[in-house]
């Protein structure tokens, strides 16, 4: 019966722009329409009452020729409108009411990504706003520039390991896993290895052989190292590349 009686409430104005005005508009429903001026055009507003959200344009342009844009404005029932969420679902079903709160929750196998609960406003909008539900699957891993991966599956739990082509290292993570749909570390890169040793290295070696017992030969080593405040990283390529020569000059 309140249904009844709410219908057809619309209040409209139409503002005379020069000489001629715009059409009147055919009504909708359950709506306020509201005509003003606005740097020479006239622009109508369509605000839906109580218990009614605005499916469709909500602010219409007068144009130069006297003519509303095409517009297919409706009010629906329901103060904020039906929530939505793919692969999982919320609280409540039928139309919402103003202050109305629903809280969300994911299928098995997705995470929710966003906000768990939302509220409708008085202004017909729900705020948080709505959370998504994410496959606890990965999407397919990047190659790097100058790397790849192995591993051929991408789902929950699963592992995939990154190497570089010759002549590059990697810097970052080389085992990632897919946690809840996103792997557990960023891309790493593939850098390229320096030419020549760096000369740090070659200083750092030098104080290794100089002496005979071993203990003291790594401290001095340590000792160049710090001084030359190469980092691990360098140093290990530094060694790979010295290996690399050496095994060229055996063979
Ligand atoms: C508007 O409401 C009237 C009366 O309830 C109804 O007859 C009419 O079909 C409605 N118009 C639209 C577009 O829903
Ligand atoms: C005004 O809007 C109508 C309807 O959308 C359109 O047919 C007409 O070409 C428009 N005129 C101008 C001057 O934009
Ligand atoms: C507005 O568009 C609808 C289709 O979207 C069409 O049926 C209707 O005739 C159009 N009205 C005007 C005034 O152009
Ligand atoms: C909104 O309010 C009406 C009446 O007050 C009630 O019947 C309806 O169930 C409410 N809707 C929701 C989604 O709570
Ligand atoms: C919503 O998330 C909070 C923590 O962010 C948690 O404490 C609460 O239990 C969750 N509610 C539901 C209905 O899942
Ligand atoms: C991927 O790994 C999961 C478990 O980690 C396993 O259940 C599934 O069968 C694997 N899929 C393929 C295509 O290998």
């Amino acid at each position: 019966v309140f249904f009844w009686c709410a219908c057809c409430l619309m209040v409209a104005w139409w503002v005379s722009a020069s000489d001629e005005h715009c059409p009147e508009l055919p009504p909708v429903n359950n709506s306020i329409f509201i005509a003003k001026e606005v740097e020479g055009q006239i622009l109508g507003t369509y605000v839906c009452i109580k218990g009614y959200h605005l499916v469709g344009k909500k602010i219409l342009f007068c144009n130069a020729s006297k003519e509303w844009d095409n517009t297919t404005t409706e009010c629906r029932l329901g103060h904020c409108p039906d929530p939505v969420l793919v692969n999982g679902e919320f609280s409540t079903s039928g139309p919402a009411n103003v202050s109305d709160k629903i809280t969300f929750k994911c299928n098995d196998h997705y995470i929710l990504k966003g906000s768990n609960w939302s509220q409708c406003l008085e202004d017909h909008t729900w705020a948080p706003p709505f959370p998504i539900c994410k496959s606890r699957d990965c999407d397919p891993a990047g190659n790097p520039a100058h790397g790849y991966f192995e591993g051929d599956n991408f789902t929950l739990g699963s592992t995939i390991s990154y190497y570089c082509e010759d002549r590059y290292y990697l810097v970052g993570m080389q085992e990632q896993q897919c946690v809840d749909g996103e792997w557990s570390s960023a891309l790493p890169v593939c850098k390229l290895i320096q030419e020549a040793p760096k000369p740090e290295c070659e200083k750092a070696l030098l104080a290794f052989q100089e002496r005979k017992d071993l203990c003291e030969a790594i401290e001095n080593f340590m000792q160049q190292l710090k001084e030359s405040g190469m980092t691990m990283e360098e140093l290990k390529y530094s060694l790979e590349l010295k290996k690399a020569e050496l095994k060229a000059k055996l063979l």
